[in-house]
């Protein structure tokens, strides 16, 4: 008699599934590499050379100062991509040292500080165990890096708080939770939701075997408060920036359609007691 045989079934391209952080951290710098010159040619002209943008809205930090004044302070930015934030601060007069996972990302900015004759000290590392010693900065922030992308949150929160001095700032921003009841669609299919809000599985897009190729992970806007409270933090503020009248650039979900009638980013300002 023939035994039926068990099928290998192909693993769904993308899913929502748990992770671990090895698999994260393995997938966001592949992604991150792989993605970088892509990144730049879409999305440099808009987050310029020498600027701080916080989100896809065009929140300049020039303009919302939720660093405070920068002039003299030690300031880590992470997640930094071409590290044009960094370049910003340095202009600013602060002593800043720009981080990222991705080699592929720092070659940017090391180009970016040739081309503008800023230049900041660049490191590889990965957030979630900060290659600095304890009290060594006044501000740590990051535009859309790092956060979004570790299983362990957590420990991220607690690396930034141990590498800050008392009363140092950490503000970062993120897709706003929300977000993720919606399909990831700049357009009306994005504005249905379709996805339950608690649901924490991270976004996973995955090879035929089941390898993560890029990962993103969702907590909602409690839970984020909850892990910056257990880090110690006190939160002062949380920002939604609103889509700006004549702001027409899409980019990924974020579009003129959607921004006019929900947040699309969450900026956390938070204090270290
Ligand atoms: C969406 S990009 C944002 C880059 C930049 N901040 C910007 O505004 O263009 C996310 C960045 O986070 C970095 N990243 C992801 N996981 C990280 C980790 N665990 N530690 C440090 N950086 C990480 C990626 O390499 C990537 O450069």
């Amino acid at each position: 008699m023939i035994e039926p045989q068990p099928t290998t079934e192909a693993a769904p391209a993308v899913t929502r599934r748990s992770v671990t952080d090895a698999e994260s951290r393995a997938a966001s710098r592949r992604w991150w590499d792989a993605d970088a010159d892509d990144y730049q040619a879409e999305h440099g002209a808009f987050l310029g050379d020498t600027e701080f943008v916080w989100c896809p809205e065009g929140l300049r930090e020039a303009d919302a100062r939720l660093l405070g004044d920068v002039s003299g302070k030690r300031i880590l930015e992470l997640g930094c991509g071409a590290a044009s934030a960094a370049r910003w601060l340095a202009g600013q007069g602060a002593e800043v040292v720009a981080m990222d996972l991705s080699e592929g990302m720092l070659r940017h900015a090391r180009t970016a500080s040739d081309r503008t004759g800023v230049p900041v000290p660049l490191l590889q590392a990965d957030a979630l165990a900060l290659p600095f010693g304890d009290l060594t900065f006044d501000v740590v922030c990051t535009a859309f890096g790092a956060v979004p992308f570790v299983a362990d949150s957590q420990t991220v929160m607690r690396e930034v708080a141990r590498v800050l001095r008392p009363g140092g700032s950490w503000v970062f921003s993120i897709t706003h939770p929300m977000r993720w009841i919606f399909l990831d669609d700049p357009g009306e299919a994005g504005l249905m939701a379709v996805q339950s809000y608690f649901d924490r599985r991270p976004y996973v897009e995955q090879d035929t075997d089941g390898v993560p190729g890029y990962v993103e992970q969702h907590r909602t806007l409690g839970d984020r408060v909850r892990e910056l409270v257990a880090a110690g933090f006190v939160l002062r503020d949380l920002v939604e920036p609103e889509w700006p009248e004549g702001h027409t650039q899409v980019w990924g979900q974020w579009s003129p359609l959607r921004g006019r009638l929900f947040p699309g980013t969450a900026i956390f300002v938070a204090d270290l007691r």
